[in-house]
């Protein structure tokens, strides 16, 4: 196991009417203006801003709000609430939605502390050394940044999709009520599961060997996340499923599944150049490119696919032949996304890649050929275009 440090100081408030208590939860951070931040409308239809907002009356905390964070969330929304944070003295942020709202939220807060262009730390230009705190209450189980460090931004100029990692923008708090989801469409909830399990997976697809422990979380997270996922297809109120793919999206993505590890991160840094691209849901864009990015890399340790064809897909070993499993594994995860009605291929996304396209892909993803991606094998802009092609 390699060295690590583990650092979740989110309080994780979980269950049914919890959003009652965020009014508290602001309270105990002794804010004084709250900006609340939100998406397209569905907290508001849902009646979950106005409770919010109640709480925080009866709480006698000011507040301003601000909607309008869409999918793949754009640098502009951010600007906006960076000047409107400065014109109203917001000493608190909090993201009433999905991973949208949320990073939305904290490129706000970022900004509100910088002199800067807020966007210079999402091009690595430097790192945030401040954040306004912030709080969540989450809406949709997906990508787990009510408890992580990344904030992931959409540039429309040049539609770049950028993240920024700092231990600063991680949540104060994060209320987990399952209930909430339950107006999720169906689309949205298996993307938020593909994103899920996809968190864990980068983690685990890895060569360290010695990781005990942390191979069967995360084993057990995905197998949880397949048993669960397939009851919410047909009964998407079931408040049990609903719980255990909320917790499971945010243990998956706080570091716990990384622990004494490098992982790999491709098919994040493929899904985003998609996203940015074409708008595509992020969990979809992961399902999308995972098996041609597996059918590509396997042969780098075989023996860690057959591991997870065997612990997670419930594969039968052939040790005679070894690669014969690795890609029985593969072909499992690609038929359990599309049994939730995931696409397996860009084209299924309705897009169909031209080879111009392609290129652009490969350019963009290696930063405009100035780096490689991948822990688990390292990949070029050639390899990243061959990926893009397999997956078309
Ligand atoms: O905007 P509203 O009206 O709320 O509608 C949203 C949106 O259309 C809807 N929705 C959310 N909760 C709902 C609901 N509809 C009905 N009932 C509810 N309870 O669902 C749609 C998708 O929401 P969004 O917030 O965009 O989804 P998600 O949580 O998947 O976030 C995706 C973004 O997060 C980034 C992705 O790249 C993408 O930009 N990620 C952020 C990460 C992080 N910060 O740690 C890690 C991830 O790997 C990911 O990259
Ligand atoms: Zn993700």
């Amino acid at each position: 196991m390699q060295q690590f440090q583990y650092f979740t100081p989110t309080k994780v408030v979980f269950g049914k009417d919890t959003e009652s208590q965020v009014g508290k939860l602001v309270r105990e951070q002794k804010a004084k203006k709250v900006l609340i931040h939100y998406g397209g409308g569905s907290a508001k239809r849902s009646g979950l801003l106005d409770r919010v907002e109640a709480s925080l009356k009866a709480e006698g905390i000011s507040y301003v709000t601000l909607g309008g964070a869409v999918p793949n969330p754009r640098l502009s929304k951010v600007y906006e609430g960076i000047e409107l944070g400065k014109k109203e003295g917001v000493d608190f942020i909090l993201a009433v939605g999905g991973g949208s709202a949320i990073d939305s939220a904290k490129g706000i807060g970022y900004g509100l502390c910088y002199e800067g262009d807020v966007w210079d730390f999402y091009l690595k230009k430097c790192l945030p050394q401040a954040c306004v705190p912030l709080g969540v209450v989450l809406t949709m189980a997906a990508t787990g940044s009510e408890m992580s460090d990344s904030s992931v931004i959409t540039n429309e100029e040049g539609w770049l999709k950028r993240s920024t990692k700092s231990d600063l923008g991680r949540p104060k708090f994060a209320i987990l009520n399952p209930e909430l989801t339950y107006t999720l469409p169906e689309y949205q909830t298996m993307c938020g599961c593909v994103d899920i399990m996809m968190h864990t997976m980068e983690r685990y697809f890895s060569h360290e060997k010695d990781t005990e422990l942390v191979d069967a979380i995360a084993e057990g997270l995905l197998r949880t996340m397949i048993h669960n996922a397939k009851i919410l297809l047909t009964d998407p109120c079931n408040y049990e499923a609903r719980s255990e793919v909320m917790w499971a999206g945010s243990l998956s993505h706080n570091g716990l599944t990384g622990c004494g590890r490098t992982g790999d991160w491709a098919c994040h840094q493929l899904e985003h150049e998609l996203g940015g691209m074409f708008d595509v849901a992020h969990g979809a864009g992961l399902a999308a490119v995972w098996g041609s990015w597996a059918r590509y890399v396997y042969q780098e340790d075989v023996s860690r696919f057959v591991q997870f064809a065997v612990h997670v897909m419930g594969v039968k070993e052939n040790p005679e032949k070894p690669e014969e499993t690795a890609l029985a594994g593969i072909e499992a995860l690609e038929e359990f996304f599309r049994s939730i009605h995931m696409p397996v291929s860009i084209s299924e996304m309705g897009e169909n890649l031209t080879e111009e396209q392609i290129g652009e892909l490969a350019y963009k993803c290696s930063f405009m050929d100035t780096r490689t991606i991948g822990g688990f094998r390292k990949l070029d802009r050639e390899d990243m275009a061959k990926i893009y092609r397999m997956a078309r």
